[in-house]
């Protein structure tokens, strides 16, 4: 399945360190897993996360959920090792944290070249740093690129800011990931929701990401998966206007018009390009059952 034609309303990180959480993992309805290396683990845990999560990825099938591994940054001391212990696997995805420029991607692309297992191995990025938010376009741009995922933790703190509802200061990085994401044809995820309890504040920021054109939303727990994937899935109203506006417009045209009216406003092609994005996206969710 293309990245294209694939949903990716929920991704959960889980600490690599956590066998009951990754074990549970296979089970929960979410779009993606974030098996992380790096924050979520402790200093002195990080070479028994390193070897728990390579054996859990050696032999679990986490069947349709996309595969993300998260690694210590480079120039970590546990970098170099986390890439060895990972690449063997062939994971789907590398997610590397704190990229600031397009030279970080590289320089990971010419790691995965090594390896005969990472083939079809894409780069994702955190884009959590000023200088990662300001360089998003070369980065997007950079080989083996396949998806971005806004850390907003570490932006607040970078930036001096301060976490609100609205989160006022985070819409100029907010916009500019995606900006970037969508020129480069990537997925674009936003950051997590800290009150892992505050199902009502978690979907008014799911509603705030899904208006501003997220794919999906980055979570810390299994909690957050409902509201996350109701809020970026098509809804019946959409589904039910977009069918609409598909049979009024191709019958526009088999009557030569290229424009026609739904619910009192205009419907050209563009607007079907997005109808019909929205319905496939709708049936491979039904597909995938959830
Ligand atoms: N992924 C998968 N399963 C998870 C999970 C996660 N992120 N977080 C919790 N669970 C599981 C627990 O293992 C537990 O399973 P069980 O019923 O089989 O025992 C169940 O969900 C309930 O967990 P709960 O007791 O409510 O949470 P907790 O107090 O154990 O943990 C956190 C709370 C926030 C510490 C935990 O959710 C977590 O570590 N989240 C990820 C944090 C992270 O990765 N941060 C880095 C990126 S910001
Ligand atoms: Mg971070």
């Amino acid at each position: 399945m293309s990245y294209h034609h694939r949903p990716f309303r929920s991704i959960l990180y889980i600490p690599g360190d956590k066998q009951r959480a990754l074990d549970k993992a296979l089970t929960l309805d979410c779009d993606g897993i974030i098996f992380d290396l790096e924050d979520a683990v402790g200093i002195d845990s990080k070479a028994g996360a390193r070897e728990t999560l390579a054996a859990q990825l050696g032999s679990a099938d986490y069947g349709r959920r996309a595969v993300l591994v998260r690694v210590n940054g480079h120039g970590t001391q546990w970098h170099e090792d986390d890439l060895k212990a990972i690449c063997a696997i062939g994971p789907e995805a590398i997610l590397l944290p704190k990229v600031d420029s397009a030279a970080d991607v590289e320089r990971l692309a010419a790691v995965l070249e090594q390896y005969e297992n990472c083939a079809d191995t894409k780069i994702w990025a955190m884009m959590e740093s000023p200088l990662g938010i300001l360089n998003a376009q070369e980065i997007a741009a950079a080989p083996r690129m396949a998806g971005m995922v806004v850390g907003s933790n570490d932006l607040l703190k970078d930036l001096n800011a301060t976490q609100t509802p609205e989160r006022t200061a985070l819409v100029a990085s907010l916009g500019t990931c995606l900006l970037a994401a969508r020129a480069f044809g990537l997925v674009c995820i936003d950051g997590v929701y800290n009150a892992f309890k505050d199902e009502d504040g978690l979907a008014v920021e799911c509603a705030q990401g899904q208006v501003m054109g997220f794919d999906g939303k980055s979570l810390i727990h299994p909690a957050q998966l409902a509201v996350t994937n109701e809020v970026f899935s098509p809804s019946d109203a959409d589904i039910d206007l977009a069918r609409r506006q598909v049979a009024a417009f191709e019958e526009a045209e088999a009557s030569g018009k290229g424009i026609a009216v739904v619910d009192g406003k205009i419907v050209e092609n563009l607007h079907i390009v997005t109808a019909r994005k929205l319905l496939a996206m709708a049936s491979v969710i039904v597909a995938a059952g959830s």
